[in-house]
């Protein structure tokens, strides 16, 4: 799982006065708004006892513990100790990780690593989102597989014909002509020339009245780092665009959330239609995952075989390479894995150390529980 790179976490309209808890890199974080409705990002461990912040109050723009109710602000810092003696001072070590937060494209965006601002990757632009044309749902779905074959199944224009032979997919026209990658350091993009069938069902009626003229559509395939990946795919009936956010809850499951945008029926009355119809990919899509061998993407290319059509996701575990390369990778001991008993509570640390050198190295918070101590 890679760290320092901005994690769409929640749709923005879950959001709000009441805390949320979420799961991304394998560990938990409280989400909510201030009174002036500014998103706010903590790590959901509380530095006292590892009291869950989600699980207590939002006060002011500060958020109460349930257990001892200290106050942490927006930037993480507790400000008040309620056992404690007005005039007593607070310890400095008294915070929590407090991760930069966005809203964009009616998602809640945490930069979860503590890279300064300037060289932290971008947010991807989503268009599609701004433009009166489009109409767009909200989907999710967890699965039991690790995130990046979830993302790599997205990326994959071959299993179409396969997976997707009753949706999408043409199990008669299974072969992808060559394409081109098109690649910077935060994505890749390519456009894939497909032979869907025609729509059924609802979109099946629009199509009638525009028919196929062409033999294919054309696809574009991108991912975005560390965890989104696009299809835009151009009917004849219009325009529709997926993007997939593959959140890792563990190494083993994976929170999927889409937002769905389409420029054909955009009445609100076919977003059931609309939503029924990627529930049904990921449906499609589940099994495969989920029973894939090994289920963590290996970390040598030469580990699985590729071929020319597999070109997006060899750009990726290139580029994932690299990234590990440099550190960005969070390996087994920083994250908290599998469905055992947790025993350690580790937290990824946000930009609020490095700008307190000073506390860098005292404020390492590793709660232990559980079984090692029982
Ligand atoms: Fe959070 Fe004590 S555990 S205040
Ligand atoms: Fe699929």
């Amino acid at each position: 799982m890679l760290k320092n790179f901005w994690y769409a976490l929640e749709f923005a309209d879950r959001v709000g006065r009441e805390p949320a808890k979420v799961t991304c890199l394998g560990q938990d974080f409280v989400l909510y708004r201030t009174a002036a409705g500014a998103p706010v990002c903590l790590s959901d461990l509380c530095v006292h006892r590892g009291g869950a912040l989600s699980m207590g109050t939002v006060v002011g723009d500060c958020i109460a513990c349930p257990y001892h109710g200290w106050q942490y602000d927006a930037d993480g810092a507790c400000v008040r100790i309620p056992a404690n003696p007005a005039e007593r001072l607070i310890p400095r070590k008294a915070r929590v990780d407090a991760y930069p937060t966005v809203e964009r494209y009616g998602m809640v965006w945490a930069f979860l690593g503590d890279l300064p601002e300037p060289q932290r990757p971008p947010i991807p632009v989503i268009p599609e989102h701004d433009d009166p044309v489009f109409r767009m749902v909200q989907f999710e779905m967890e699965v039991a597989a690790n995130y990046e074959r979830t993302f790599e199944n997205v990326v994959d224009a071959a299993h179409t014909p396969f997976v997707h032979g009753t949706a999408f997919g043409n199990p008669d026209k299974p072969e992808i002509p060559e394409f081109e990658v098109r690649k910077d350091d935060w994505s890749a993009t390519a456009d894939i020339k497909l032979s869907p069938p025609p729509p059924k069902g609802l979109w099946g009626l629009l199509a009638k009245r525009k028919p196929y003229r062409h033999e294919y559509v054309t696809v574009t395939n991108a991912w975005y780092l560390p965890n989104i990946v696009k299809l835009h795919v151009r009917l004849p009936i219009g325009d529709l665009l997926l993007y997939d956010f593959n959140i890792p809850l563990s190494q083993d499951r994976t929170l999927i959330k889409i937002l769905g945008y389409r420029n054909f029926f955009t009445g609100a009355w076919a977003d059931a239609n609309a939503r029924k119809r990627i529930g049904k990919i990921l449906l499609q899509d589940q099994p495969v995952v989920e029973n894939q061998r090994p289920e963590l993407l290996p970390f040598d290319l030469a580990d699985e075989l590729h071929t020319r059509s597999d070109a997006l996701q060899i750009a990726y575990r290139r580029r994932r390479a690299q990234l590990i390369k440099d550190g960005w990778w969070l390996g087994d001991d920083d994250i908290i894995t599998g469905d055992g008993p947790r025993r350690t509570a580790t937290v990824i640390a946000s930009p609020a150390r490095t700008d307190n050198p000073e506390l860098a190295s005292a404020w390492v918070h590793k709660a232990r529980a559980g079984k090692e101590q029982a």
